[in-house]
C-alpha cells in the first residue's frame, strides 16, 4: 500500500479537471491573442473561468490576473507594491513562504526597502499588538502575512488584520495559496489588496495560479513583453492550466463544509490516535480546529536516535510525508519555519497533510506503519 500523505506539497489532479483540459488541449490551440475564430475561441475559455473564479470568491474578473502559481503571485504582489504603491515598509514574518521570504530580501537589496519581521508566539500566532506597533512607523508599508502556515497549518485572522492596515493606510498582501479552495472567500467583504493561488493545492494542474488585486490597488508587470492579462503578466496564457484551475475551484466549492468534515475528522482522529501511541507527543502550530488549517498536521514525535532516517524509513514503508515544505525538503538546511518559531530541532518532525481523497483506512495504515518504526527505534 502507498498512502500519500503530502497534500501540503501538492495534490493530485481531480479526474473531473483532467476531463475538463482534455478537449481544450484536444482542440483548442489558437492563440489567445490571435483576433480569428480560433484565438477567439481560447480567449473565451480563459475569460469564463476567469468569471467563474470571481464569482467564488465575490470579486470582479478583472481583479484575477492569471500566473505560472504562487511563488509567481506573491513575488509580483510584493514588488507591486514596492514599485508601484510605494511601499517603502514590508512588515511581515520569518514563517513565511520563501517565496514571500525571498522576496522581501531582494526588495531589501535592489530597493532598499526596510523589511520588519512581526512578533510570533509559540505557535505560529501573529502578535497583533506588535504588528500595530510596526504599523506607526513613518513609512509607508505593505504587510504580507499567510493566510494558514503551509507548515505548522496557523491560521490567520484576515479580517482583523485587514482592518489593522486599512486604519494605517498600509496595503495588506496575503499568501492564501494553502487555503484557497479549503475555506471560503468573499473578497468584497475582506477587503485585502493582494491575494494568491496555486491550482495544484486543490486538486488542479501544476504551473497555473492567480494573483488578485484588489480594483482600487495598483500592480505591475513582473513579466512584460506583452499585452496579455491588461498588460500585467506578458506572455501566451496557460489555456488548458486555467481551465484546470477554474473546473478545480468549482469542485473545490461545491462541496465544501463536507470537505471540511470529512478531512478535520481525519486530523483530529490521527491527532487522538497518535496521543494514545506516544506519552510524549508534541504538535506544532496552533491544532484547534477553528485557528487551525484543518488538511495540515505537523507532529513533533519523542527523540529517537534515528530520527534523520525517519523520513526515508516511512517512505520505505510506503508512507509519503515531508519534513517541511516541497521546496526546503531537499535542501540540507532545516524548516525556516520551524526554526521561527523555536521548535525542539532534536526530536523528528514530520508534517501529514490531508486532502478530501485521504482515507480513515489510509491514516490507519500509517499509524500503524509508525508504531512499528517507532517499536523498532525506541526499544
Ligand atoms: C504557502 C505557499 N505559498 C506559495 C507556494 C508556491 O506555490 P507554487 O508552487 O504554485 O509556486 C506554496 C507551495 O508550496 C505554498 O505552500
Amino acid at each position: 500500500m502507498a498512502v500519500y500523505l503530502d497534500n501540503a506539497a501538492t495534490t493530485p489532479i481531480a479526474p473531473e479537471v483532467v476531463e475538463a483540459m482534455i478537449p481544450v488541449l484536444n482542440n483548442s490551440f489558437g492563440n489567445p491573442s490571435s483576433t480569428h475564430s480560433f484565438g477567439r475561441e481560447t480567449k473565451a475559455l480563459i475569460e469564463t473561468s476567469r468569471r467563474s473564479i470571481a464569482k467564488h470568491l465575490n470579486c470582479q474578473p478583472s481583479e484575477i490576473i492569471f500566473t505560472s502559481g504562487g511563488t509567481e503571485a506573491d513575488n509580483m504582489a510584493l514588488t507591486s507594491a514596492v514599485v508601484h504603491c510605494g511601499a517603502e515598509h514590508i512588515i511581515t514574518s520569518e514563517i513565511e513562504h520563501k517565496a514571500v521570504v525571498c522576496t522581501a530580501d531582494a526588495l531589501k537589496a535592489q530597493r532598499n526597502v526596510k523589511v520588519s519581521y512581526v512578533k510570533l508566539a509559540k505557535d505560529g500566532t501573529v502578535d497583533l499588538n506588535d504588528l500595530e506597533r510596526l504599523l506607526q512607523e513613518d513609512k509607508k508599508a505593505i504587510v504580507s502575512l499567510m493566510h494558514a502556515n503551509n507548515e505548522i497549518a496557523t491560521l490567520l485572522p484576515l479580517k482583523k488584520v485587514s482592518e489593522l492596515c486599512k486604519k494605517y493606510d498600509a496595503c495588506f498582501h496575503s499568501d492564501t495559496v494553502q487555503t484557497m479552495g479549503h475555506y471560503p472567500f468573499d473578497l468584497q467583504e475582506l477587503g485585502i489588496d493582494y491575494i494568491t493561488c496555486a491550482a495544484h493545492k486543490f486538486h488542479g494542474p501544476k504551473g497555473v495560479g492567480f494573483l488578485y488585486v484588489n480594483k482600487n490597488t495598483k500592480s505591475e508587470a513582473l513579466i512584460h513583453g506583452g499585452a496579455q492579462e491588461r498588460g500585467l503578466r506578458g506572455g501566451t496564457e496557460n489555456v488548458y492550466g486555467i481551465v484546470g484551475l477554474a473546473k478545480a475551484m468549482d469542485l473545490a466549492y461545491a462541496d465544501l463544509p463536507a470537505h471540511q468534515e470529512h478531512v478535520q475528522g481525519l486530523k483530529s482522529y490521527m491527532i487522538s490516535q497518535l496521543k494514545e501511541l506516544f506519552e510524549d507527543i508534541e504538535f506544532h502550530g496552533d491544532i484547534r480546529p477553528e485557528s487551525s488549517l484543518y488538511t495540515v498536521l505537523n507532529v513533533c514525535f519523542p527523540r529517537t536516535e534515528k530520527a534523520g532516517m525517519l523520513l526515508f524509513t516511512l517512505d520505505l514503508k510506503g508512507i509519503a510525508v515531508s519534513g517541511g515544505s516541497a521546496c526546503s525538503s531537499g535542501a540540507s538546511v532545516g524548516s525556516h519555519v520551524l526554526t521561527g518559531i523555536d521548535a525542539d530541532m532534536t526530536r523528528p518532525n514530520v508534517r501529514f497533510s490531508f486532502s478530501r481523497y485521504t482515507t480513515k483506512e489510509e491514516i490507519d495504515f500509517a499509524l500503524e506503519q509508525i508504531r512499528v518504526v517507532f517499536e523498532k527505534t525506541l526499544a
